[in-house]
């Protein structure tokens, strides 16, 4: 038996800590919560002060959660379930509702995820001039277009989301408009897609930030599948705004975490340089334009696919 067994448990917020611990010293390798609003897509979080914004994530507004953990083999969904309510039968003493809360728990057929998701990702054609391929794939036949490829390992950034291909789109017209070679910087680099997208396409050099030490190893892959590491440079330093000046900043983070960072991020913009915003629902795009024109930017043009919006500032020279 091979198969894991998932188990959810609605609960009130005060047993949150126990329970999740709870699931950690009996094996879980994981425990998710889910509330409304703690994803992106359900909604505004933010007003556009960023000082309302104060953590990691959005503050649960429910009475409860909704906590997920995974137990390896051997675990047995009916086994884990009764251990389960028997902690939460005594837990009740403690934190009133907790006794009765809703469990389900079932087997998880075990999968190869990785194989089905490399299978699933193809070689994708973005703008006038990338192709975006798995470095695992043959390259298909693409006249004119630049081969970017790549194996993001656990970080993000394949080409496929519209907060990516977005910002690849106007990577590619700011490199064809340059004049001069350009330096960037692309904070939130992930795996280094967009950094490596504008050396290939001519940048002077590129360097990339994350906050994850893993992303910063495979952007550095990725330079090097792409021949271009010699002008490819990458940390997990966070950013302070005195990394240099750059003709164009990329930030497809998110819009709260843009919100924070707007000094620094706009602080290395070189005049006439330019920033690219990503991953911000378009119900944010007001809050990104107010920040980035307070801090002496011009609005260009935005791409927005009905859910998120990219946007393209300049500042003047
Ligand atoms: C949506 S991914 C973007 C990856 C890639 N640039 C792309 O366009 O596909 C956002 C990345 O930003 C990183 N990140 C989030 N907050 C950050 C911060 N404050 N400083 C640096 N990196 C951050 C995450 O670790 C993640 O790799």
């Amino acid at each position: 038996m091979s198969d894991w067994v998932e188990i959810a448990v609605r609960i009130p917020v005060a047993a949150q800590e126990a329970v999740s611990a709870w699931f950690l010293d009996r094996g879980a390798t994981g425990v998710q919560e889910d509330y409304p609003g703690l994803f992106p897509g359900d909604g505004p979080v933010i007003s556009g002060d960023p000082a309302e914004w104060g953590g990691d994530a959005p503050q649960n507004p429910a009475p409860d959660v909704v906590l997920t953990a995974w137990m390896p083999p051997p675990a047995l969904p009916q086994t884990e379930g009764q251990a389960l309510r028997t902690f939460l039968t005594e837990l009740e003493a403690v934190v009133p509702g907790a006794g009765d809360a809703p469990i389900e728990a079932n087997l998880l057929p075990e999968q190869d995820w990785n194989s089905q998701w490399k299978a699933s990702w193809q070689p994708l054609p973005v703008g006038e001039r990338f192709m975006v391929c798995p470095s695992w794939t043959p390259r298909p036949e693409a006249p004119g277009r630049v081969f970017l490829c790549l194996d993001p390992g656990m970080a993000f950034g394949t080409g496929t989301h519209f907060t990516t291909g977005s910002c690849l789109e106007f990577v590619e017209e700011v490199m064809t408009a340059a004049t001069t070679p350009i330096d960037v910087l692309d904070v939130g680099t992930g795996s280094g897609i967009l950094a490596v997208g504008a050396l290939l396409l001519g940048a002077k050099s590129a360097h990339g930030l994350d906050m994850d030490p893993d992303a910063v190893v495979e952007a550095l892959q990725n330079a090097e599948r792409n021949e271009v590491q010699d002008r490819f440079t990458a940390s997990a330093i966070p950013l302070n705004g005195r990394e240099g000046s750059f003709g164009l900043v990329l930030a497809n983070i998110m819009a709260q975490t843009i919100l924070n960072l707007a000094d620094p991020l706009t602080a290395v913009i070189a005049p006439g340089g330019y920033l690219v915003t990503s991953g911000v629902l378009q119900c944010h795009e007001d809050a990104i334009r107010a920040s980035m024109e307070s801090h002496g930017l011009v609005f260009d043009r935005a791409r927005r696919d009905g859910t998120w919006v990219t946007t393209l500032f300049h500042r003047p020279a």
